[in-house]
């Protein structure tokens, strides 16, 4: 395999914390750019050795301005575009920023290699979101058992009167979840997922008018040692990590059946890394997750197994508007096309998240402050019985 020089942006984060060993593994070398952006990474930085190491340069900046992008942009093969702010709840009260970083971040980038005349970039790898699809994709039993369908976001008063699962519009039967596809319908529910499906629009754009290569990975949720345990808005395991090592109770939105697809980050890496090796292939968007629907009170327990934890599990009937009911991914793409597999099962992987956690600092526990914006704005709601 071709070794390449691989600029990551946002490569100080939690998956490039995972991305750039596994590349510089793989042979390549690599350049972050990254501001070190305080929500994230708080004011005071800790250590971050996969910045440092062999055949690994670091920059301090950002994808947002012109010097940083021309430094970090010169001389390199690929391109993995990780840079973005990622917390679905903020992003709806802090529009013009989550614009700015993700969508005018993504468009410098792009401009930058569509006008540098000595460009040797031939391959942008996007981190998207499995945010994308809105609910996704689901089939009503009663109705047709293979006709699939892709509902709206559900309605604030069936939130309120605890109609928690999406309703077939034609004979008003529960739908029933399946694995979402790459060919589903695209139908975002949040500025977050908005701006996530306009990076995927800007490179897929740019990219084929250029004429260089793109792959587009829509991540689902991603978990696993080094995820940010100081950011309240984004990361339920990390959350939840927190609450459990302070004996608080661990809420859970809804009444807990809602299903989220967890990927262990290694997986998530090491898809990015088949992204860049692969010669070629039949397609250019691909779900990464692990196929598998969990139900969040499910992970709860799983979670308070690993700590050896004693937090009671609430379902609090609370609700976010924009939330979405039931997710996991279709996977096919991914092994039949790329040829990787996620192998790390979900408690193989908390087990070791709960392990590195226990060696962090103990964060203060900010949930009830994130949770007190959203209700400030009518972003969260309570069920009424
Ligand atoms: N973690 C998940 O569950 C998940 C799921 C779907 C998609 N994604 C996507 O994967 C990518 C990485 O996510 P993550 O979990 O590592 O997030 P993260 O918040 O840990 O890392 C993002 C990094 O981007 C950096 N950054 C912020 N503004 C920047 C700028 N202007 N220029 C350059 N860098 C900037 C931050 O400092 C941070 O280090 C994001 O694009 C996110 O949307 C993540």
């Amino acid at each position: 395999m071709a070794k390449l020089k691989v600029l990551v942006t946002g490569g100080a984060g939690f998956i490039g914390s995972h991305l750039v060993p596994a590349l510089v593994r793989t042979g390549h070398q690599v350049r972050v750019l990254d501001p070190l952006s305080p929500q994230i990474h708080g004011d005071l930085p800790g250590d971050m050795p996969w910045l440092t190491g062999e055949n690994v340069e670091f920059r301090r900046g950002s994808v947002l301005d012109d010097n940083d992008l021309k430094a970090s942009v010169t001389g390199v093969d690929a391109i993995v575009h990780l840079a973005a702010e990622t917390g679905t709840g903020q992003s709806m009260y802090e529009i013009s920023r989550y614009n700015e970083v993700n969508t005018l971040g993504t468009a410098k980038l792009l401009d930058h290699i569509a006008n540098d005349p000595e460009r040797t970039v031939r391959h942008i790898a996007l981190a998207s979101s499995r945010s994308v699809y809105g609910e996704g994709a689901y089939v009503c039993t009663h109705c047709s058992p293979t006709e699939r369908v892709c509902p709206e976001a559900r309605k604030a008063e069936d939130l309120a009167a605890s109609c928690w699962e999406p309703l077939c519009t034609a004979c008003g039967a529960g739908l029933t979840a399946v694995p979402t596809r790459e060919t589903d319908r695209i139908n975002p529910a949040s500025i977050y997922a908005a701006t996530k499906y306009a990076q995927e629009d800007l490179v897929r754009i740019a990219c084929s008018s250029i004429g260089i290569r793109h792959s587009i990975l829509r991540l689902q949720n991603v978990y696993g040692e080094g995820q940010s345990l100081k950011n309240p808005y984004t990361g339920i395991l990390s959350i939840f990590s927190t609450r459990i090592r302070r004996g608080l109770d661990l809420p859970i939105f809804e009444d807990g059946l809602e299903t989220r697809d967890f990927v262990h980050v290694d997986d998530v890496a090491n898809a990015f890394v088949a992204a860049l090796s692969a010669q070629a292939t039949q397609h250019s968007v691909f779900n990464v997750g692990s196929g598998i629907a969990t139900p969040v009170i499910d992970v709860a327990r799983m979670l308070n197994s690993s700590f050896k934890g004693s937090s009671n599990i609430v379902v609090t009937g609370e609700y976010r508007i924009g939330d979405i009911r039931h997710n996991s991914a279709d996977i096919v793409a991914l092994t039949d096309d790329l040829g990787y597999k996620p192998s790390i099962d979900l408690q193989t992987g908390l087990d070791r998240f709960a392990d590195w956690v226990q060696g962090q600092p103990l964060p203060e526990d900010l949930l009830e402050k994130a949770n007190a914006e959203l209700r400030d704005r009518n972003l969260m709601g309570q069920n009424s019985g």
